[in-house]
């Protein structure tokens, strides 16, 4: 059979992580997600004392930092320069400056390329989860998904990964990455023509799932 690529976006706390690995391990296919690849090049501008409120200052360096991405959804991986990056880089300041480094047109078209050339290499396929995929990175996958959910339920979603019980306050640090995700210049988020919308809001993550792979089986 010929390699599968589906693309799955939509905002932060839809579910597009979980969702996407688990469609992924069904399948039998790889997944990537890019998110944790901007926030890798975000985690190494911090770190290195970067300016990120300084776009030139950004591209500058943007080429330098060495990202991999291991691509198996039951074990995904993320390295920059070697370390393994997996945690750092979900802290709230990675989290608060990503979307500054991510809306850099020198950060997009390197992380882009990375991003196609993992998509080519897939054997069996591979799922891409991000804001931008079926837009912009492979605006050729065979199946788009663009997942939404309620403000109150993505909120919710997210304080409970970070076992965190101040929603209010991850609901207001979500709703202005995503108005700064969907607002930049450079490939914002945003659903493509021909994705298919899902809504999780009242869904289970099972649910989803298998409306997705569905869809997936559709196609092959
Ligand atoms: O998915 P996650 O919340 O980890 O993504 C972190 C950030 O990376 C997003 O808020 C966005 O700024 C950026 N991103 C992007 N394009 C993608 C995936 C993520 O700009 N395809």
């Amino acid at each position: 059979a010929p390699a599968v690529i589906v693309a799955i976006d939509g905002p932060s706390g839809t579910g597009k992580s979980s969702t996407s690995k688990a469609v992924a391990a069904r399948l039998g296919l790889s997944y990537l997600d890019t998110g944790a690849q901007y926030r890798a090049i975000t985690w190494w501008m911090v770190t290195n004392g970067v300016d990120v409120t300084d776009p030139s200052e950004i591209a500058a360096v943007a080429g330098k930092p060495d990202i991999v991405s291991g691509t198996d959804p039951a074990g995904p991986t993320i390295t920059v320069d070697g370390v393994d990056v997996a945690g750092p880089i979900r802290t709230q300041e990675v989290t608060a400056k990503v979307s500054a480094v991510s809306a850099v047109p020198e950060v997009r078209a390197r992380i882009t390329e990375l991003q196609r050339s993992i998509a080519a290499d897939a054997r069996t396929g591979i799922v891409v989860e991000g804001r931008d995929i079926g837009t912009t990175v492979l605006p050729d996958a065979d199946l788009k998904i663009f997942l939404t959910a309620s403000p109150e339920a993505r909120a919710a979603r997210r304080s409970g990964e970070l076992k965190n019980a101040d929603v209010d306050a991850t609901r207001e640090a979500l709703i202005k990455r995503d108005a700064a995700d969907s607002s930049r210049k450079t490939s914002p988020l945003a659903k493509a023509d021909d994705a298919v919308e899902v809504d999780t809001t009242d869904l289970t993550l099972a649910q989803v799932v298998e409306c997705v792979v569905g869809l997936v089986e559709e196609k092959r």
